[in-house]
C-alpha cells in the first residue's frame, strides 16, 4: 500500500478504504504507542497531548508488511497497524448495531445457564442482546438472589430506593402496581429516574399462578414503523416532553423525556412509556390533541399482535433487557391459584458492551 503527502502535509493513500482520508500529523502522534508514549500496562498517555507541537510534520514514512512506520519533526517515532487505522477511521466498532424485531421469531435467543462460563456462549449473549435488545437464560435456579449473581456477572448493580434488587410479588399496599397481581401492559422501567436504569434483569423464582406470562416489545421497532408509516405521529413522539413521576413516602422522583427520543443526527436513542406515571405538560388543545392520538396509536402497535412477544417465565428462568429500548409487560394473575415471585435489578449498558468488546478483543 501506498501512502503521499497532500500539499498541506496530510498522509493520504489511494487505498478503497483511506482514500476519504487525510490524516493529519498531530492526529497520528497523539496515537503513538509505544512505552515512552503509553503506559503498557493501562494504554493510557504519559504526557500531556495538547501541548504537542500544532505545527508537527511528518518527516519520514514508509510501509512494511502491512506498517504504516513514521517519524516525526519532534523526534518522536512509531509503527501502526493499517488494519487498525482503517478500523478508527471507517469507525467499524465491534460492537453489533440494533436490529429491529417484530413477533416473527422463528427461535428466540434462549441461553442455557449451564453454559455459561465459556467465553464464546456468553460472547454470543452479548451480541444477541446488542442486536435484539433481550435475551432469556433458562435453568439458572429458583433461589433468590439468582438475580443479583447473574447481573453481576456482567457488572455493578445499580442500586435504587427499591433496594438493590426489588422483589415482585403482590403485596398490600404496594408503592408500585408492580407489586400487585394487576397486569401491567408493556412499558420501560423507572422513566422518572435520571438517568434511567439501562438494563433490566428479571428472575422467575416461581410463577404458579393463573397468568403472569409475560410480554417484550422493541421500541426501537415501533419507532421505525412509525416514522415510515405515520411520519406525522413520528414527528409529535419525538418532540414533545413529557414529565414522569413516582411518588410514595419517602421519596419524589421527577424527570421529563419524550416517548421517542433521537440524536441530534435524527437516529433513534430511547423509549419511554408507562401510561401510569406519565403526564402531558400544558399544551394548546390542537397540540395535546395530536400528541394523545400519537400516544393512542403507540400503545396500540406495542399491545399489537404484529410487534408484542409473548411467552412465560418459568421457576428458574431469567429475561435480560434494554430497559431503554425494549418494553415489557405482564398478564394479570391470580393469586388465589399459585405463588408467584421475581426478583429484578438493574446493571448499566456499559457492564453488556464493555464485557462484549473484551471478550471480542480476546477471542
Ligand atoms: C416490574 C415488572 C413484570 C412481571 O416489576 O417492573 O414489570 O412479570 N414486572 O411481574
Ligand atoms: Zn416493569
Amino acid at each position: 500500500m501506498e501512502f503521499f503527502l497532500d500539499e498541506n502535509g496530510c498522509l493520504n493513500s489511494k487505498n478503497e478504504n483511506l482514500k476519504n482520508f487525510l490524516i493529519h500529523p498531530l492526529w497520528l502522534r497523539e496515537r503513538l504507542n509505544s512505552e515512552n508514549y503509553l503506559d503498557q500496562h493501562n494504554y493510557q498517555r504519559l504526557y500531556e497531548p495538547s501541548l504537542l507541537d500544532p505545527n508537527i510534520k511528518f518527516s519520514k514514512y514508509k510501509v512494511e508488511d502491512n506498517l504504516l512506520k513514521i517519524e516525526f519533526t519532534d523526534n518522536s517515532n512509531g509503527v501502526f497497524s493499517i488494519d487498525s487505522l482503517i478500523q478508527e477511521l471507517n469507525s467499524k466498532d465491534i460492537i453489533p448495531k440494533k436490529t429491529p424485531w417484530k413477533n416473527q421469531f422463528k427461535e428466540l435467543p434462549i441461553y442455557d445457564f449451564k453454559s455459561l462460563y465459556e467465553d464464546k456462549y456468553i460472547s454470543e449473549l452479548l451480541n444477541d442482546f446488542q442486536e435484539l435488545g433481550f435475551v432469556i437464560v433458562k435453568n439458572t435456579s429458583a433461589e433468590e438472589g439468582t438475580v443479583i449473581k447473574f447481573a453481576e456477572m456482567f457488572g455493578p448493580v445499580r442500586t435504587t430506593n427499591f433496594g438493590k434488587h426489588f422483589d415482585v410479588l403482590s403485596k398490600p399496599k404496594a408503592n408500585d402496581l408492580a407489586y400487585t397481581s394487576l397486569g401491567i401492559k408493556a412499558h420501560t422501567d423507572n422513566p422518572y429516574r435520571k438517568p434511567m436504569p439501562g438494563i433490566q434483569i428479571l428472575h422467575c423464582i416461581a410463577n404458579e399462578a393463573k397468568g403472569g406470562d409475560s410480554s417484550l416489545v422493541d421500541g426501537y421497532a415501533v419507532a421505525e414503523y412509525l416514522k415510515k408509516e405515520e411520519p406525522e405521529m413520528y414527528e409529535v413522539l419525538t418532540t414533545t416532553d413529557v414529565l414522569f413521576k413516582f411518588v410514595d413516602k419517602d421519596i419524589i422522583l421527577e424527570n421529563y423525556g419524550k416517548l421517542i427520543e433521537l440524536d441530534d443526527s435524527g437516529n433513534y436513542l430511547q423509549s419511554r412509556f408507562s401510561g401510569r406515571l406519565d403526564y402531558v405538560p400544558y399544551l394548546e388543545p390542537k397540540k395535546l390533541e395530536s400528541f394523545y392520538a400519537a400516544r393512542k396509536k403507540l400503545y396500540y402497535l406495542y399491545e399489537s399482535e404484529e410487534f408484542e412477544l409473548n411467552f412465560r417465565l418459568e421457576s428458574g428462568m431469567l429475561m435480560m433487557f434494554d430497559n431503554i429500548r425494549v418494553l415489557h409487560g405482564r398478564t394479570e394473575y391470580d393469586v388465589n391459584t399459585g405463588f408467584r415471585h421475581l426478583q429484578g435489578c438493574y446493571i448499566d449498558h456499559d457492564s453488556t458492551e464493555g464485557k462484549l468488546r473484551r471478550l471480542k478483543s480476546n477471542l
